[in-house]
């Protein structure tokens, strides 16, 4: 059995939407600076890509382990690699809080599941925009997170895609059914144009690399996004506070 830390307990327990800014996004001359500068958002989003899943490469858990001393919160890293039983030890070595591997690259979802929690994290699945949400049914009871592509996983500052809407409010559908504590997670052009959609539609768990590192004041567009998903929620679902 694993063990949730207090960080991703106070994650599971926000009465607000959550906001994760992904360090692709960032200018990996400053990484100190950039994290200072996003020190308010609930979690760092880490795009971990491999060139084979995805046509873009980008960093591994040397980098995450270096990162771990200067971020506070929650580490939430994002496998787009195949073969990803390769790299759960390694991230969870690296002090990651949340494991998400692609379905698409897994053979045994059920098993990379028990593995990540076994080593201490919690876990959660990607699906790309292609993939249908129905696929997670027999995982539901052992998730954690749903991570929802909202464009399709290699690149940051793509466009948002608004039909992935449908699956959102699959997804949700799905996790009050389960009557599980799931977070759900759309990642892929989400900005202040974006946000309030994909909140309506049941999204609760927000990732942003662009709209957050490209903007004048990260701190301000964090709290800006924050606010506008927390808008579209009101009236359209209860409370997203969810409790281990
Ligand atoms: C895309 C990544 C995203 C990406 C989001 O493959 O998974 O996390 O960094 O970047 P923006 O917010 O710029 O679309
Ligand atoms: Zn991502």
């Amino acid at each position: 059995m694993y063990t949730p830390s207090n960080l991703v307990q106070e994650l599971f327990t926000s009465q607000a939407p959550l906001l994760a800014p992904s360090l692709l996004a960032a200018d990996f001359s400053q990484l100190k600076e950039q994290l200072d500068s996003i020190s308010t958002a609930d979690a760092l989003h880490l795009d971990i890509m491999d060139g084979h899943f995805v046509p873009n490469i980008t960093f591994g858990p040397g980098l995450v382990k270096q990162l771990r001393p200067h971020w506070a919160k929650v580490m939430d890293v994002h496998l787009m690699v195949d073969r990803p039983e390769d790299w759960l030890e390694p991230f969870a070595q690296a002090e990651a809080d949340i494991i998400v591997f692609h379905l698409e690259a897994a053979r045994h979802a059920h098993r990379l599941l028990q593995e990540i929690h076994r080593l201490g994290c919690l876990a959660g699945i990607s699906l790309n925009p292609g993939t249908p949400v129905s696929l997670l049914e027999p995982l539901l009871p052992f998730l954690d997170q749903i991570l929802l592509m909202t464009v399709n996983p290699g690149f940051g500052g793509q466009a948002y895609i608004p039909e992935m809407a449908s699956k959102m409010a699959q997804a949700r559908k799905l996790i009050a059914e389960s009557g599980r504590p799931i977070l759900l997670q759309v990642d892929g052009g989400i900005n202040r144009q974006t946000i309030g959609q994909a909140a309506t539609a049941g999204a609760n768990f927000f990732v942003a690399g662009t709209a957050v590192f490209k903007a004048e004041s990260p701190a301000e567009e964090i709290s800006c996004l924050r606010k506008l998903a927390a808008t579209a929620w009101e009236g359209q679902h209860p409370t997203p506070a969810l409790s281990l």
